[in-house]
This record gives C-alpha cells, sequence and structure tokens, in this order.
C-alpha cells in the first residue's frame, strides 16, 4: 500500500516528492522489518518441530503412544515409520486445516476408533469438490 503510494507519488506528483518520499521510504522499511520479524520465527519454530518428527527418538515415541491407546506392535511400528508419518503430515497439512485450525484438531486425546469416528464425520461434513477419502 505504502509502496502504491510512494511509486505514484514519485511518477505522477514530483512537487510532493520531496516532502513525502523519504517519510514513506522509512515506514516501508520499518513495515517489511515488522512483518519479517513476525513472520520468520513461526517458520524456524515448524522447520525445527518437522525435522524432529522423523527422528528415531520420536518414531519410537510414537510407536509406544500407539500402542498404549490399544493398536497392536506391528500396526503402530508401521503407523510409526517415516513414510507412514509423512503420509499423515500431508493429510492433516492439506484436509484438516481447510475448514478450521490444527488446535481444534488436536484439542482432545482421542482412541484410535475415537480418531475414524471424528475423521468419518468430518469427511461427511466435505463437499463433493474437495472430498476427505
Ligand atoms: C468441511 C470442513 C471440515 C474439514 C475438511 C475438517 N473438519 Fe473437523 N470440524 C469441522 C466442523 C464444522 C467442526 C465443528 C463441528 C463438529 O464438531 O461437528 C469440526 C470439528 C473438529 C474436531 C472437534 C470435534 C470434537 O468432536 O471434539 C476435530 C477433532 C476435528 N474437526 C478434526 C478434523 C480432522 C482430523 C480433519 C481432517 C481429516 C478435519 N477435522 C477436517 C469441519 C471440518
Amino acid at each position: 500500500m505504502i509502496l502504491l503510494l510512494k511509486i505514484s507519488i514519485v511518477r505522477f506528483f514530483k512537487r510532493l516528492d520531496a516532502s513525502l518520499v523519504p517519510g514513506m521510504g522509512t515506514a516501508l522499511v520499518i513495515g517489511s522489518a515488522v512483518l519479517i520479524g513476525i513472520a520468520v520465527p513461526p517458520a524456524f519454530r515448524e522447520a525445527l518441530a518437522t525435522s524432529r518428527l522423523f527422528t528415531d527418538e520420536n518414531r519410537r515415541r510414537v510407536e509406544v503412544l500407539l500402542v498404549q491407546t490399544g493398536l497392536d506392535q506391528p500396526a503402530s511400528a508401521r503407523l510409526a515409520s517415516p513414510a507412514l508419518l509423512r503420509a499423515g503430515q500431508h493429510v492433516l497439512r492439506q484436509q484438516c486445516i481447510e475448514c478450521h485450525d490444527l488446535r481444534t484438531v488436536i484439542a482432545r486425546p482421542r482412541t484410535p476408533d475415537g480418531w475414524r469416528q471424528t475423521v468419518r464425520r468430518m469427511a461427511e461434513l466435505t463437499s463433493y469438490l474437495a472430498p476427505i477419502f
């Protein structure tokens, strides 16, 4: 917005140039710095969390948790494999944040059966244009 205004002043209103443009330049720099400050830390945090997701330590943790929820050992090991963790991450990122954010999804722990019911209910809510299968 400020950038557009600045360009139009420089191009079309030469007389305002000297008085307004330096101030706008400063505003642009400050605005950009603030936006970068807001956007960069969460991006780093997410990158860090994502890289931890696939470590052996985390996969063992997920496997143990899955066994505790009542899944048998082979199924838990399969679900905690890098490929299936990645597939799950993909589904969450692509399909589950269209209508609400991830906080809604992780607000309450559920058993595997509870999750199946919830996802089935979510699938019924989706449109024909973007169905969840
Ligand atoms: C078509 C829109 C839509 C999509 C896509 C969607 N949801 Fe939802 N979700 C809703 C709505 C609306 C609610 C609140 C009403 C309700 O609970 O039925 C909700 C609520 C929830 C809740 C809280 C409900 C409860 O019983 O506590 C969970 C958990 C959830 N969604 C998980 C998911 C997951 C996981 C996915 C991806 C597989 C997903 N949602 C995709 C619309 C959607």
